[in-house]
């Protein structure tokens, strides 16, 4: 996992009287002589062209998250850590936000975004963590938007996604980023109702 960008940022939209400060990270997997090669092949580039592209692209997700963050976040996370992990090619991107000098778990606020095995077209959202002194904050809402203009970015059509049938916050959460229900059954292992839900992009 190699650390492509860190920033840190002094201050807030309203100033306190001691200035909060934040820091975004971005952290990816290199690309693998073997990814290079394929990348070449495929798309007919020089290998200059094929880490040219990847460097912009990086870029571009980086501002994507970053953007939303200051737009929306700063009200609720003031002196946190907002970082990205792209691993598995590209496949996976987890964002987390947690409080700069502690490591509660608690405190963390997560999710997941992970290509559906087999088909590049859809991507999974797991695993949405808000951390609890954060809850009931509309923090769910905010993640909703990163979720979508990520998923975008990162080339997909249809998000993918199950909520258990108790969990009224997220059932909330997700309806109102316009996602549909198209399913629901028992888990035989859990014997939990789940639903699924999808949203085109
Ligand atoms: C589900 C979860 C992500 C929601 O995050 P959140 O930031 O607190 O949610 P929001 O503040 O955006 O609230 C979304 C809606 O749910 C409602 N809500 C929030 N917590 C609720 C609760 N405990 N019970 C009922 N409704 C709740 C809010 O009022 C809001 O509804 P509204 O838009 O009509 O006002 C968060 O509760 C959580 O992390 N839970 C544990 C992990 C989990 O269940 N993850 C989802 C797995 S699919």
């Amino acid at each position: 996992m190699v650390l492509v960008k860190e920033e840190k940022v002094v201050g807030n939209i309203i100033k306190p009287v001691s200035e909060p400060v934040r820091v975004y990270r971005y952290y990816d997997d290199e690309m693998s002589e073997k990814e290079i090669e394929e990348h070449m092949r495929c798309y007919q580039l020089t290998r200059e062209q094929v880490i040219k592209d990847k460097t912009q692209f990086d870029k571009k997700l980086y501002d994507t998250v970053r953007d939303i963050c200051e737009k929306n976040l700063l009200d609720v996370f003031t002196n946190h850590v907002f970082e990205i992990h792209r691993s598995q090619f590209g496949r996976t991107f987890t964002f987390t936000i947690y409080p700069i000098g502690t490591n509660k778990w608690e405190d963390r606020s997560e999710f997941t975004l992970t290509q559906m095995i087999n088909c590049c077209g859809c991507v999974v959202s797991t695993k949405t963590e808000v951390g609890k002194p954060y809850r009931k904050l509309g923090v769910s809402g905010k993640f909703q938007l990163i979720k979508e203009q990520v998923s975008k970015l990162l080339g997909y059509s249809m998000m993918i996604s199950t909520v258990r049938e108790d969990n009224e916050a997220e059932i909330k959460s997700i309806e109102k980023a316009g996602w549909t229900c198209v399913d629901k059954f028992k888990n035989s292992r859990t014997q939990n109702k789940i639903r699924i839900y999808t949203k085109k992009i």
